[in-house]
């Protein structure tokens, strides 16, 4: 779509009190809700935690718009019966080890995907009428969205693109996110999302706290993702106002849709620290082990949602980028384990340490609350006979969303997706009793 302003133009920070306008002079300056706003704009608030928050959690952002959000028509229902919410809509598994192989994108031809339409929902847990929990989903898109703009009111959506870049356009300007880089969408603010041929990526919904940077604790005040390489929009509005636009709504676990004669995409300035963002995780700043023993993968933490019990995460963001392995006499991927936090991983390109084969680019794994996992018994031989010398590995990028809820794969996922690896727990049965008294 096109914008009045020049593109792909950013404001670096997380969290941090932005100030931006499409036209020099549609700020107000001074107060946030004059009588009459700069060029006779509608001052509209987006305040994405309670007036009350705690200050260093208070999110909000004054928009000034042509019109405000509400000049559209009644909400209907609308169809999209692979978007699942809340653990109610997931089904009962056994506690195994469960795994998919990529999922393809269907071609455009055979079947028209945009984004939402295209967002299969893999796991779920929590509630998003509590605020709890988080669902991961794919997306499969094969076409932009065509004046059509998604408002979540029930999550903020972490995208973590695998195939293919995306243009996102949001009320606050627009941002553009390849493989390797994340998107993060805040609750209640409109996108669009266009692609650039066969599209393939992950979301996260966050029902509950919005992801934040987490501490840094004995680390200090460098490393990990760092708030100066968040990369937020610039204002930006579209051409054309009046234009018939379909709104769709994700609202109490289902979406809903309605259409307004004109874009929603039309905020001139505005300013405040609640705000689409995107992030290269190449930037991300890796801390590891250089004596011995493999450490938790919370050092690889790039956000986290906090849930009400401090240190045990609504939800993490977590990735394992390229890396320097340097320790000695040291077990170098990850230990055989099993945890309270659930895991669903993917893999964006290139391997993952602990699966060298199976675990292919776009595809997802589930090890659940104390579902016992670990290499399997190619990357267990190797790495226990490897020369311990200082190895990078390149061309590498695996991530988590760890929970504290149980994640549920639904019936999709299971049934109907057709990338169940049947074969999954197989990998570990070379693993034998090598007990030598
Ligand atoms: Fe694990």
């Amino acid at each position: 779509m096109n914008t009045t302003t020049a593109d792909l133009r950013y404001q670096r920070g997380f969290g941090n009190q932005f100030a931006t306008e499409a036209v020099p002079g549609a700020l107000p300056q001074g107060r946030n809700s004059p009588q009459v706003a700069p060029m006779k704009l509608y001052p509209e608030l987006v305040s994405g935690s309670a007036f009350t928050a705690p200050r260093h959690q208070n999110q909000r952002s004054w928009l000034y718009r042509r019109q405000p959000a509400v000049v559209t028509g009644g909400y209907a229902p609308f169809e999209q019966r692979y978007w699942k919410s809340g653990a109610a809509s997931g089904v009962d598994i056994a506690p195994d080890p469960l795994r998919w192989h990529p999922v393809p994108v269907p071609g455009e031809a055979e079947q028209p995907l945009d984004f939402v339409e295209g967002l299969r929902t893999v796991v779920v847990n929590g509630d998003p009428e509590a605020q709890t929990g988080a669902s991961a989903l794919l997306y499969l898109a094969n076409r932009s969205m065509q004046r059509r703009a998604l408002v979540n009111a029930d999550a903020e959506m972490l995208l973590v693109p695998q195939q293919g870049a995306l243009r996102i356009t949001t009320e606050m300007g627009v941002l553009a996110v390849r493989p390797g880089e994340i998107a993060l969408l805040p609750r209640g603010v409109a996108f669009s999302v266009a692609v650039d041929g066969p599209s393939r990526g992950y979301v996260c919904e966050n029902f509950g706290a919005p992801f934040r940077l987490p501490e840094l604790g004995p680390i200090g005040s460098n490393g990990l993702a760092n708030p100066r390489d968040f990369l937020a929009p610039v204002a930006a509005f579209d051409d054309v106002q009046a234009a018939e636009w379909q709104i769709l709504r994700r609202f109490g676990g289902r979406l809903w849709r309605t259409t307004q004669p004109r874009t929603p995409f039309d905020v001139v300035a505005w300013h405040g620290n609640l705000t689409p963002l995107k992030y290269d995780t190449a930037d991300f700043m890796v801390i590891g082990s250089i004596s011995f023993d493999h450490p938790d993968p919370s050092i690889f933490t790039v956000l986290t949602s906090p849930s009400d019990t401090p240190g045990t995460a609504n939800c993490d963001f977590v990735i394992f980028p390229p890396r320097w392995m340097v320790a000695e006499d040291t077990f170098r991927p990850p230990w055989y384990h099993r945890n309270l936090m659930s895991e669903f991983m993917g893999l964006v390109h290139g391997q993952y340490d602990a699966k060298p084969e199976g675990f292919r680019p776009g595809g997802m794994s589930l090890h659940d609350c104390m579902v016992p996992h670990g290499p399997d018994a190619e990357a267990f031989e190797r790495a226990s006979t490897a020369p311990l010398a200082p190895h990078k590995l390149e061309n590498t990028l695996a991530f988590m969303f760890e929970s504290r809820w149980r994640f549920k794969p639904t019936a999709w996922a299971m049934h109907e997706c057709g990338a169940l690896d049947t074969d999954y727990t197989r990998c570990w049965a070379a693993l034998e009793d090598r007990f030598r008294a």
